[in-house]
């Protein structure tokens, strides 16, 4: 009988731990491991010698799944106690050099059952719909299928992984819900990211099915086609959620109440979104106490920001640092309380209509590193304070109505500073001037540097000798009157961006201007003269209105691949118009205007791929036949006025350069009827 009872026991105690006794049974079968946690269940390496079956995998990034411990293999991870595959990780580097796997998913994953980490991202599912059996995976905390190429219904199934806490589809093509009711089964879930799917379907659903997450810390459904954000909730349930990311949908609506009952909020991000609101009735800020990043840019929001800044000032640990309110119709002056905020590190007020002084406190944010005030109307002087920001790495004061000096001082301890911009919308007496000297040697080393409509120094700044990593450069409508110094076209192979206009900058230019790949030089608007330089690598050149003189050389389009944009024009060049310039094959805008080129249009001026939208040629002393544009077929704008073209006006014109909507032929020399108006070239234009 005691035998018996024994027996029993040791049954039930065989029955259960069969598991482990088998797990132990195939372990010591195994050749290749002397130890219990080096090996893997069999129906699991099967499993995944299917799914490996089932992708292409041209850089061989599984070629380690080979032999017999799956636990082993590349992405895979097993439980130390069970030996159970617990985690299969195959997400692609980003930027890395190996190709993606591509295929399908194949259901025989579903044998691991002990799954409880799935990642698949940057692999390429070939526009398949994810499929409904990962909702069976019912151990899965982390499922993450972003830039996956999944495509189609989002399978409700996946509300069955009851274990999850961490879900991201974002990224995919063409992933849409017919509605979100499913997400409320995930009642573990802390981390969502939904990028890009398309929940439009979901209508006002989508809150009430997340506000069923009592655990949801993270919230990131933007660019998801939302047309719904309701204004108020009965109960709020989210009582983790620290980051809400609901930007590029499109609500059209005002600031939902809810979102100030939240104060474990840290992240708000509502920018591009339709909000439609002002601030001035705003009183919850203060609620939102650990607000760190605030975002409501490109908004249609209005009135003044008061409310918003005076709120989160109340908080006694104040934490915001990003503030983003620009592109959005805000008015009135800048709140002096501002330096309540400590702790900000990024403000952005640009494109709004700000007005009054930029106020003197703003020296006491010392941890600001971005301050973007660009297209306001604030005026009076810039306050000096702003040289404490010792931080600060990019500061732009463009279009705004600034008045008074901007000196030396105001840099002071900038020593970080990367990018700088400084324009005024006045003009005339009660304008802006930029004034540093000339002997200045700034605590900073610029990456770019804005400045436009100033009065400056008399003089090409020579502090620019001590700005090595300068790569974007625009001085515009500054008199500076002088010669630029060799020095400075040295620095030519690093700058990408150089417009020097409306300088008066007067002297020869160096033979040869090379710049980095890709860069757009405008020197238009000054007194420079002689020669044309040789230039390698721009993509924009603008030289008009200069004094220019001498032929173009005939290699000139030869190191200048890539242009897209080139106006020589009102300067007095003369010779030929060299035939290297119909190499130019992404040639977009060409003027040549008010020269004094003589000769031919070269023949073959346009290939047959030509992208030649605008021709110029008006005002020189061009004569010969047409023909030679008769493949310019995207032609939209043709100026041939002011020439010694003669002859009939032939016949293709309007058959070859369909899409032409102006044209320019008047004086000229050409017979037939078209003779008796070209008195009046101005009619020409059609
Ligand atoms: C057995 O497993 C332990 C723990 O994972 C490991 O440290 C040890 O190296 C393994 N032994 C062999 C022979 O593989
Ligand atoms: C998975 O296994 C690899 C070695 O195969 C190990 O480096 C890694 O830390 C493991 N990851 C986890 C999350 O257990
Ligand atoms: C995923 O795709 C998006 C959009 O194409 C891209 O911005 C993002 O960098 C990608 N993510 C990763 C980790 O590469
Ligand atoms: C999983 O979810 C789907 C759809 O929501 C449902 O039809 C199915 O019965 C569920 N399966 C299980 C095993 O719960
Ligand atoms: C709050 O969440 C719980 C689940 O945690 C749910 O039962 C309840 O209905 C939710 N309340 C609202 C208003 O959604
Ligand atoms: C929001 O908070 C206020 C008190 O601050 C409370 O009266 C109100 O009921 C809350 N609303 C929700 C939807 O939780
Ligand atoms: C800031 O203070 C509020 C109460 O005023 C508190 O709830 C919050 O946790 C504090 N935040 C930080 C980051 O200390
Ligand atoms: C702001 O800075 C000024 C001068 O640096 C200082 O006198 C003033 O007390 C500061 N204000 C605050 C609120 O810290
Ligand atoms: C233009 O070139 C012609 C020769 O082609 C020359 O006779 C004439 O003087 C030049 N005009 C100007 C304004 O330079
Ligand atoms: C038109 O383009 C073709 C091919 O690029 C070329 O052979 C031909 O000479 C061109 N015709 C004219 C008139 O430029």
């Amino acid at each position: 009988m005691i035998t018996s009872i024994f027996t029993h026991i040791l049954l039930f105690l065989v029955h259960l731990f069969s598991h482990e006794i088998l797990f132990l049974q195939a372990s010591q079968s195994d050749p290749y491991s002397t130890n219990f946690t080096t090996t893997c269940w069999e129906v699991e390496r099967n499993a995944l010698l299917k799914f490996k079956a089932g992708l292409k995998d041209p850089s061989g990034r599984l070629s380690s799944w080979v032999g017999n411990d799956c636990c082993a293999w590349q992405g895979v991870n097993c439980s130390k106690q069970t030996g159970h595959v617990t985690m299969l990780n195959l997400r692609n580097q980003p930027s890395g050099d190996l190709a993606p796997l591509q295929g399908k998913l194949d259901p025989s994953l579903l044998d691991l059952k002990y799954l409880n980490y799935l990642d698949l991202s940057l692999n390429n599912f070939e526009h398949t719909p994810i499929p409904n059996f990962i909702g069976s995976f019912t151990k899965l905390s982390y499922l993450i299928l972003s830039n996956a190429s999944f495509a189609g219904l989002i399978p409700p199934h996946l509300g069955n992984l009851s274990n999850l806490c961490y879900l991201d589809l974002s990224w995919n093509n063409f992933l849409w819900v017919s509605h979100l009711n499913w997400i409320s089964g995930l009642s573990l879930l802390k981390n969502l990211f939904l990028i890009g799917a398309n929940l439009n379907l979901a209508a006002t659903n989508w809150l009430q099915a997340v506000n069923m997450l009592p655990l949801l810390v993270q919230l990131h459904i933007p660019y998801c086609n939302l047309n719904d954000l309701p204004p108020s909730l009965r109960v709020v349930n989210l009582s983790s959620i620290e980051v809400v990311n609901l930007q590029s949908n499109n609500f059209n609506s005002p600031l939902p109440s809810w979102l100030f009952n939240i104060s474990t909020l840290v992240e708000l991000d509502l920018s591009y979104s339709g909000i439609k609101d002002t601030l001035d009735n705003v009183d919850a800020w203060k609620n939102l106490c650990n607000l760190k990043f605030l975002a409501l840019s490109g908004n249609d929001m209005s009135g003044e920001i008061v409310k918003l800044v005076e709120g989160l000032s109340k908080c006694s640990n104040n934490s915001l640092e990003v503030l983003d309110l620009s592109t959005n119709g805000f008015v009135g002056p800048i709140p002096p309380s501002l330096e309540n905020l400590k702790n900000m590190r990024y403000l952005s007020l640009s494109w709004n209509y700000f007005y009054g002084p930029l106020p003197v406190s703003i020296g006491n944010l010392s941890s600001l590193k971005v301050l973007h005030l660009s297209s306001n109307k604030l005026g009076g002087t810039v306050p000096e304070t702003v040289g404490q920001l010792k931080e600060l790495s990019l500061l732009y004061l463009g279009s705004n109505n600034w008045e008074g000096v901007v000196s030396r001082i105001h840099f002071l301890h900038l020593k970080n500073l990367k990018d700088f911009a400084l324009s005024s919308n006045h003009v005339g007496e009660k304008s802006l001037t930029f004034h540093v000297g000339h002997d200045w040697v700034p605590p900073f080393s610029l990456n770019s540097i804005i400045v436009v409509n100033c009065q400056m120094d008399l003089k090409f700044p020579a502090w620019f000798l001590t700005q090595k990593e300068l790569a974007y450069v625009i001085l515009w409508n500054i008199n500076i009157e002088d010669f630029v110094p060799e020095w400075f076209w040295k620095l030519s192979p690093q700058i990408e961006l150089l417009v020097l206009s409306n300088t008066r900058l007067r002297g020869k230019l160096p033979k040869s201007l090379k710049f980095a790949p890709g860069s757009k030089v405008a020197l238009s608007f000054n007194l420079f003269e002689g020669p044309i330089p040789h230039f390698s690598d721009v993509t924009y050149l603008c030289l008009k209105k200069n004094l220019l003189s001498g032929p173009i050389p005939e290699n000139f389009g030869q190191d200048m691949l890539y242009l897209r944009y080139m106006d020589l024009s009102e300067n007095n060049f003369n010779g030929n118009i060299p035939s290297s310039i119909s190499m130019l094959k992404y040639l977009e805008i060409l003027d040549l205007s008010k020269n004094n080129f003589s000769g031919n249009i070269p023949s073959s001026f346009c290939s047959l791929q030509s992208q030649l939208l605008c021709l110029n040629l008006n005002d020189n002393n061009l004569y010969g036949k047409l023909s030679s544009l008769r493949n310019c077929s995207k032609l939209l704008q043709l100026n041939l006025a002011n020439n010694q073209f003669h002859g009939g006006v032939p016949r293709w014109i309007g058959e070859s350069l369909p899409m032409l909507t102006l044209l320019g032929l008047g004086g000229n020399m050409f017979d037939s009827v078209m003779s008796r108006k070209s008195k009046q070239p101005s009619e020409w234009f059609l």
